[in-house]
């Protein structure tokens, strides 16, 4: 497979810091994590600080920046507390998610329509410090076009609803999903953007979203942190990996 053709491969930590915090205590400790992701193929790491610190916390953060040599995708809210902590660290990457306290983990996309210009302020200086700033979006047009309007590099299309669909059993809905998903990682790559995809990926689903030949990076925390629980967190991620290469070498090939 050319370099061209392959996915990368974020593996998300952060649910690492979930069973830590469940007990107040030091362990497991997520910069362990971020490093037998790295021995097992990641191509980065990907670290969530919400706003109410449920799962990463700011030294968490600080230990990756330390620590680690794989790139970083931080992933944050666009508030002004966190875009100060983005300027300080200077992480390869920075998703800009949506976020809502109640929430059990990230529901939706972003509604960058009709929010672009403030998302253009906030985004500018941590472009201009060197960040690869992406927008979390629903595979929708209008999303897309907007995002592409804030001057953001990347799009990461949110697979969430897929996902579901998929493991319900709702198979009408789930073919909807992965058609609007297959047709706006075309249509972002068309304006220029970047394509990453994910949220609720697992080995059944990552197959097909592996194979959109626009998609460069999938980034997927929580199924391979409870497959850990099986099978060590080095073959999890391995085994993602082989799914995700077997599926975009056959896509290249076909
Ligand atoms: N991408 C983004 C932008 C996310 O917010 C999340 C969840 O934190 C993920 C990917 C990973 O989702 P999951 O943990 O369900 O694999």
């Amino acid at each position: 497979m050319r370099e061209l053709d392959r996915l990368r491969l974020g593996v998300n930590i952060d649910h690492v810091a979930t069973v830590r915090n469940a007990r107040g205590s030091s362990y497991p400790d997520p910069v362990r994590a971020a490093r037998i992701a790295q021995e097992a193929g990641a191509d980065g790491i990907t670290a969530h600080l919400r706003e109410d610190r449920r799962h990463i916390s700011d030294a968490d953060i600080e230990g990756l920046m330390a620590h680690l040599s794989l790139p970083l995708n931080l992933e944050m809210a666009a508030t002004s507390e966190m875009q100060g902590i983005a300027l300080r660290h200077r992480p390869h990457a920075v998703c800009i998610v949506p976020e809502k306290r109640e929430e059990r983990t990230t529901e939706g996309g972003l509604e960058v329509s009709g929010d672009e210009s403030r998302l253009s302020d906030f985004i500018a200086p941590l472009a201009h410090a060197g960040c690869r700033v992406s927008l979390f979006i629903a595979a929708d047009p209008s999303q897309v076009e907007a995002a592409r309007r804030t001057g953001a590099a990347v799009v990461e299309l949110h697979t969430g609803a897929y996902c579901d669909a998929r493991s319900d059993g709702r198979f009408d809905d789930a073919r909807r999903e992965f058609e609007r998903l297959r047709d706006m990682s075309a249509f972002a790559h068309s304006l220029g953007l970047e394509v990453h995809a994910g949220h609720g990926l697992t080995y059944d689903t990552v197959r097909s979203i592996s194979a959109f030949p626009e998609v460069a990076e999938l980034n997927i925390g929580h199924f391979l942190i409870g497959e850990a629980v099986f099978r060590g967190l080095a073959e999890a991620i391995n085994e993602m990996r082989r799914l995700m290469d077997d599926s975009r070498r056959e896509a290249v090939s076909a």
